[in-house]
């Protein structure tokens, strides 16, 4: 029998879910029936990922305890920074945020339960930590002692005050809150599937979080954002763009990173929240060389994919990148930060999946050799 095959799982509807909902062709995102827009423009990143988690934007009081909640969260345990402090010199950011990730569950004797009030104690925990361990193995790979959370701050807040180690402005602070907004949940991306994935065998949250860590680092998904900056870094100007675009778009499978999607056949409603960000940054700072470069690449492109017929445009992390880079964060931690987020739509799906599970057992289509007759080794 003729056996369909979608490819990338292009098109195939794994499940039900409340948490969000794209239109690719009309480039929006919708997060429980809120309009990304309006999310960033006007709420924290706590209301965005309580609305991931429950039902609805939290009130004031409802708030106010989430906040306190996270807050009595924020402090990671000794061996994590212990193990963060083995990490080789070099190694890739993402290795360590998922080691520590595996580190907790090891650490949490209440680890294996995947009852709802478990799963939603390990979310609390992994959301209000993942920035304290963020923050910290950027300063303790720099040789720099971990600074202690502050809970009086937000995550986003907090996130750049334990990066630091000052006080951050109110204005950066509501850059990252906006960045955080927008990169809190997408749907059944690769990260988020296989986190469900994961979750659908019925092992613990950590599994599950620590292989969609690992998903998010791949370069065409979340560690597109540092691709960007290094294309960017190495072209030099604006100048440089237009050969680097022609030069790449010529070969094999030639890909610009921070372009093109599986959803989005119009540009992401989240990179031109980011482009407006970008461009006020720029403007704010004096500094407008990585804006300036980005436009001349989307330039570039929109003319290249044009003649190709193609529908290809800027997505999350094509203006995320310029974005954390006036913001003075450091390059190969921009993937990280993205998890900083996105373990708030993580968690998100866990609960939905372990809520009404079904183990994912997709098939592939079998091409090898058949009929063969075994030969013992001496005779192969
Ligand atoms: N640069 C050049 N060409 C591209 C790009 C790109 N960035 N993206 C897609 N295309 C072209 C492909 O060459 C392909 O052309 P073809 O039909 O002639 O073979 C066509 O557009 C469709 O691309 P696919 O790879 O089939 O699309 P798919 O949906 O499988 O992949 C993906 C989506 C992985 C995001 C892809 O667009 C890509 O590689 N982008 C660059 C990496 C990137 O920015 N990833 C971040 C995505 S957002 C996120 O995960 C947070």
């Amino acid at each position: 029998m003729e056996q369909t095959i979608y490819r990338g799982l292009d098109g195939v509807h794994i499940d039900t879910t409340t948490i969000s909902q794209i239109d690719g062709q009309r480039g929006e995102l919708v997060y429980r029936g809120y309009d990304i827009r309006e999310l960033a423009d006007k709420a924290s990143f706590e209301e965005v990922a309580y609305l991931l988690w429950h039902d609805d934007l939290p009130n004031r009081a409802q708030l106010d305890a989430f906040h306190r909640e996270l807050a009595a969260n924020f402090p990671v345990p000794e061996p994590v920074f212990e193990a963060l402090r083995n990490v080789p010199a070099g190694a890739h950011p993402m290795h360590a945020i998922r080691s520590a990730v595996s580190l907790l569950g090891a650490l949490d004797p209440e680890a294996e339960g995947v009852d709802s009030h478990n799963v939603h104690r390990i979310g609390l925990k992994l959301l209000a930590q993942f920035a304290t361990f963020t923050a910290a193995y950027a300063r303790i790979r720099d040789g720099k002692a971990p600074v202690a959370p502050d809970p009086e701050l937000s995550v986003a807040g907090n996130f750049l005050y334990m990066l630091n180690g000052e006080r951050p402005t109110p204005a950066a602070t509501r850059v990252m809150d906006v960045a955080l907004v927008l990169h809190a949940e997408h749907g059944s991306n690769a990260s988020a599937f296989v986190a469900r994935a994961t979750a659908s065998t019925l092992t613990d949250v950590y599994s599950a979080i620590s292989a969609a860590v690992g998903a998010l680092k791949g370069p065409l998904h979340g560690g597109a954002n540092v691709g960007v900056m290094q294309a960017l870094e190495q072209i030099g100007s604006v100048e440089g763009i237009e050969p680097y675009v022609v030069d790449t778009l010529g070969k094999p499978n030639g890909r610009v990173m921070g372009f093109g999607h599986r959803v989005y056949k119009v540009m992401d409603p989240r990179a031109i929240i980011l482009k407006d960000v970008a461009h006020h940054l720029a403007e704010e700072s004096g500094d407008s060389k990585w804006f300036e470069m980005s436009l001349e690449m989307e330039r570039v492109m929109d003319r290249e994919m044009d003649k190709k017929g193609k529908q290809v445009k800027p997505n999350v992390d094509f203006f995320s990148a310029s974005v954390y880079r006036m913001l003075g964060l450091p390059r190969d931690m921009y993937t990280p930060i993205f998890a900083v987020s996105r373990i708030s739509g993580w968690m998100a799906h866990l609960y939905e999946q372990y809520a009404n599970n079904r183990i994912m057992r997709p098939r592939l289509v079998y091409e090898g050799p058949v009929g063969r007759t075994f030969k013992a080794i001496e005779q192969r």
